[in-house]
């Protein structure tokens, strides 16, 4: 792997990459892969609750608690729409009196999941772009439905459009943006070559709040069909609301960091919000410890399918 000491500079991490390198050279002469958390500045490993789509456990990643911010905040980093604050307020409402908080003059669609499995991407983009499936189709500027290369090893997964991806169509195009493609500088990738980038819904929520459960289910037909098109080796999930909108858990992000889990039988890696990591720099080193796991299980699928 070619060393982009730049981008472990953006990140941090450049001390981390020169160990990382050395260990790296001196695996390919036959040496096991202990030690990696060690580089990373963490402990040994301590695994956590598994969750139904955790295949396997994995090698020392340490689970800490988090700070608030990733674990209850929007994590997407664009200031909110004031515009939509009487909107929020009034869903608040509605869920306190045990409502759903559907627009009243809008029928819900149904789900049309055969349909969609059977879309290629032309017409997997059209029906995104045309999508009136939830009411997140009333506030969006324009649908984010994920760029990069189709035939990706790597599949990367976010959240939710931001403002500036809601404005241009394109995923993780803000602050937060730079540091994902920073992060992929650092394993020698790049958007576009080798990595597909989407998120779990294709519009953004009114004043980057969480998406809906209900939000999450209209548009996971799409997600679905992304991952079967692009068939990626390797998934990784960036953020607790991605990870656990994926996984289908309740869990924190630090108990589902260092495992190994699955979504539509591709392998899964979580990571923390690259727009947390804009906030909370001491979780740089974790992530790129996440990161190296997601390298180790696209190199042993690599070897796995060389072996085939
Ligand atoms: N955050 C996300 O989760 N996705 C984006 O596309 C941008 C920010």
């Amino acid at each position: 792997m070619a060393l982009d000491e730049a981008a472990l500079d953006v990140l941090g991490l450049a001390p981390l990459w020169a160990r990382r390198g050395a260990r790296t050279a001196s695996r390919a002469g036959g040496e096991g892969r202990e030690g990696r958390e060690g580089e990373a500045g963490m402990p040994a490993a301590e695994q956590s609750a598994s969750t139904p789509n955790s295949v396997a456990p994995a090698p020392a990643v340490r689970a800490e608690a988090m700070p608030s911010t990733e674990l209850g905040g929007p994590d997407r980093l664009d200031t909110p729409d004031p515009r939509d604050a009487p909107d929020q307020e009034a869903d608040a409402l509605l869920e306190a009196f045990g409502e759903v908080a559907e627009h009243p003059s809008r029928p819900t669609p149904t789900i049309d999941r055969a349909g969609v499995a059977a879309l290629d991407w032309e017409a997997l983009e059209a029906r995104v772009a045309g999508c009136e499936q939830c009411r997140l189709c009333e506030k969006r500027t324009r649908t984010v439905f994920g760029v990069g290369d189709r035939e990706a090893d790597w599949m990367l997964i976010g959240e939710a459009p931001g403002e500036n991806e809601d404005k241009q169509g394109e995923p993780f195009v803000g602050q937060a943006g730079k540091l994902l493609d920073s992060m992929l500088r650092a394993l020698a990738l790049a958007r576009g070559e080798n990595v597909y980038i989407a998120n779990v819904v294709k519009c953004r929520p009114p004043g980057n709040r969480n998406p809906e459960p209900d939000e999450v289910a209209r548009c996971e037909p799409y997600l679905q069909r992304q991952v079967a098109l692009v068939k990626p080796k390797l998934i990784v999930a960036l953020g607790r609301v991605a990870a656990q909108n994926l996984l289908k858990t309740d869990a924190s992000i630090s108990s589902l960091r260092g495992r190994v889990h699955r979504y539509e039988g591709v392998p899964v890696v979580v990571t923390y919000h690259p727009a947390y990591l804009l906030r909370s720099l001491p979780d740089k080193a974790k992530a790129w410890a996440d990161l190296c796991l997601a390298d180790d299980i696209y190199r042993q699928a690599l070897s796995e399918r060389a072996g085939e």
